[in-house]
């Protein structure tokens, strides 16, 4: 089921007051522009409206963390499938789930949960695609582009969503029944950091390293000081060294 909406704060926050209040997963929420859309860590996520794809998809995952194990990085795959699909070229992922076209951002994903983690639980899985837009008005901090700017021309955005929605049932499906394990080597070829040397912010003190990879359930592989340590959470941010 599709719920279309012209104005909501955020497609996320619509989307787990439809489960608190009884709306059984699946459905998708997307709207013509959030007041308060949000990215990781309580970040804005700059959400003009009928200019971009603010998207938000409501599942039921069974089975703990198992279910959930490298999802959001499968989200990504996913998206950049799309993108490529609509003849946008040099798509990339950067650790955990944003992605890039060129060494720009052009889409961001937010996971969240809500239930009893530990038996059945819900996931909403927020996707914010830059499709038109052409001006942020100095809110955007870090270097962003978009389909447009790509393609050097508009694009449709329900052709997008038409698109993306495929790509997320192949590859949802493609995650719940081979695993993260499944997909690890198409995501690794798909990073626009594997190999480099990063800075990891983690909490207080900076992890230097370089990128080896993405572990079984997508935690990030780094190596150092000589050794690998890896890396998973919501907190964590990867910028080059
Ligand atoms: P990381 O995910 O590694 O922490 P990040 O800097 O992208 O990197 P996020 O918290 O994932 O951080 O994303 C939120 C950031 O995205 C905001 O701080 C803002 O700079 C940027 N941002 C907000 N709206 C948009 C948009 N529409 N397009 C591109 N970037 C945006
Ligand atoms: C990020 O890069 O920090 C994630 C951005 C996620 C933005 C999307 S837009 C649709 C959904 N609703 C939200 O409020 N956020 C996500």
């Amino acid at each position: 089921r599709l719920h279309l909406a012209e104005c909501v704060g955020s497609t996320n926050a619509e989307a787990l007051r439809l489960i608190a209040q009884g709306d059984p997963p699946p459905f998708v929420v997307i709207a013509e522009m959030q007041s308060s859309g949000r990215g990781r860590r309580g970040r804005e996520w700059v959400s003009p409206p009928c200019q971009n794809v603010y998207f938000s998809l409501a599942l039921r995952v069974c089975s703990g963390a198992e279910g959930l194990s490298g999802l959001s990085l499968v989200v990504g795959l996913a998206v950049l499938d799309a993108l490529v699909r609509v003849g946008v070229q040099h798509v990339g992922l950067k650790w955990p789930n944003d992605v890039y076209i060129g060494d720009q951002k052009v889409a961001g994903i937010l996971l969240e949960l809500t239930g009893d983690l530990a038996d059945v639980c819900f996931v909403v899985i927020g996707i914010g695609i830059n499709v038109n837009m052409v001006a942020s008005e100095g809110r955007i901090s870090q270097s962003w582009t978009s389909v447009r700017e790509s393609l050097g021309q508009s694009l449709d955005r329900n052709t997008l969503i038409s698109i993306l929605s495929e790509s997320l049932d192949v590859y949802l499906r493609r995650h719940k029944d081979e695993g993260f394990v499944g997909l690890r080597d198409e995501w690794e070829s798909k990073h626009i950091w594997q190999s480099r040397f990063c800075i990891l912010s983690a909490g207080v003190r900076p992890v230097k390293g370089k990128v080896l990879g993405v572990d079984e359930r997508g935690a990030l592989r780094m190596e150092v000081d000589g050794g690998e340590q890896r890396f998973s959470g919501g907190e964590l941010s990867l910028r080059l060294d």
